[in-house]
């Protein structure tokens, strides 16, 4: 990925947000912040400032400063900056807490852009449960809301990350800046995969044979993440899987949590339920839940 360490003059208005921002910022592994440094202007940062410029007076980006505040506002924009953003495009998901956007890099191939929603009190609540306990970011639960989401959404850039290394298929994680996590565009020219559940309901569009390849996928990739990620997903079930080129992707990553976590063992088995729920309701056959865990944990 491309990264372009200038500063783009901004009108007056938003520079002042974003040196109130950089005072509260916090810098950790994971959020791949380039240093700003000052150096002749190269010319492509020119045509990237005339381009925002140009962009600005894009109808989406309208949509997007009708939706979010100035600060994530601003954190779109530094994405931008630095040439990871080329343009956003329609929103794919508008969750509670997150809203996906579909989005071009700069060379033109689809992104996923998914902003955490930083107003959101309710949010906080829910994912307590998951900080707490997970050493990683137990400190940060106790500093303002924004930060909180802010970490959410390094956690879930991190996550993707270990995942991938593990060999679990996922959306391969691109930046994440504050409240804003960019990741590869599961599907083509801004139409997203189908997620397992819309493959079941109302419908059954598979037969059986396909159904037990993709389970059988999926299993693996539970194994691979709790014994090589070291980690629990805690939310997976057929609305966090995608189906791509006929292979299953693990998406939603942000709540997962390390084995050592002291709920990952609910967790798992929560999981582990929702995966036999699911398989079994489409005709596969699924072993019982104490041979899944028992492979799982590899304590078979
Ligand atoms: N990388 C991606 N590529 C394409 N679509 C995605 C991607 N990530 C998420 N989506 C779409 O956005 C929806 C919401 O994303 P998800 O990460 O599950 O967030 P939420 O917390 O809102 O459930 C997904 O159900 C899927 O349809
Ligand atoms: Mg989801």
């Amino acid at each position: 990925m491309k990264k372009v360490e200038e500063e783009v003059k901004a009108p007056q208005k938003e520079e002042e947000v974003e040196e109130q921002l950089e005072e509260e910022e916090e810098l950790e592994e994971g959020e791949e912040l380039e240093e700003e440094v000052e150096e002749p202007i190269p010319k492509e940062v020119v045509q990237r400032r005339k381009y925002l410029k140009r962009y600005k007076d894009k109808d989406l980006f309208e949509t997007v400063e009708e939706v979010f505040d100035m600060a994530t506002q601003m954190a779109v924009y530094e994405l931008i900056r630095r040439g990871v953003i080329g343009e956003l495009k329609g929103v794919i998901s508008a969750g509670k807490e997150a809203r996906v956007y579909c989005g071009k890099s700069p060379q033109g191939d689809d992104i996923a852009v998914k902003i955490y929603l930083t107003t959101t009190a309710e949010f906080r609540k829910s994912i307590r449960k998951y900080i707490i306990g997970d050493p990683r970011f137990e400190q940060i639960a106790n500093r303002g809301l924004r930060h909180l989401i802010y970490a959410w959404a390094r956690k879930e850039f991190r996550n993707l990350k270990r995942l991938e290394q593990a060999g679990v298929r996922v959306p391969s994680p691109i930046a994440v800046y504050r409240n804003v996590l960019v990741m590869e565009f599961i599907g083509e020219n801004c139409k997203r995969a189908p997620l397992l559940v819309e493959l079941a309901k109302p419908v059954n569009q598979l037969d059986v044979e396909e159904w037990k390849k993709i389970f059988e996928t999926v299993y693996d990739y539970m194994v691979k993440m709790y014994q090589k990620a070291r980690l629990v997903h805690a939310d997976l079930n057929e609305y966090n899987i995608m189906y791509w080129k006929g292979e299953p992707v693990i998406i939603d990553v942000s709540q997962a949590v390390p084995i050592n976590h002291p709920y990952a063992h609910d967790f798992l088995m929560h999981d582990i339920q929702q995966i036999r729920r699911f398989f079994s309701s489409v005709g596969v056959e699924v072993p019982s839940a104490a041979e899944m865990y028992a492979r799982i944990t590899g304590l078979e």
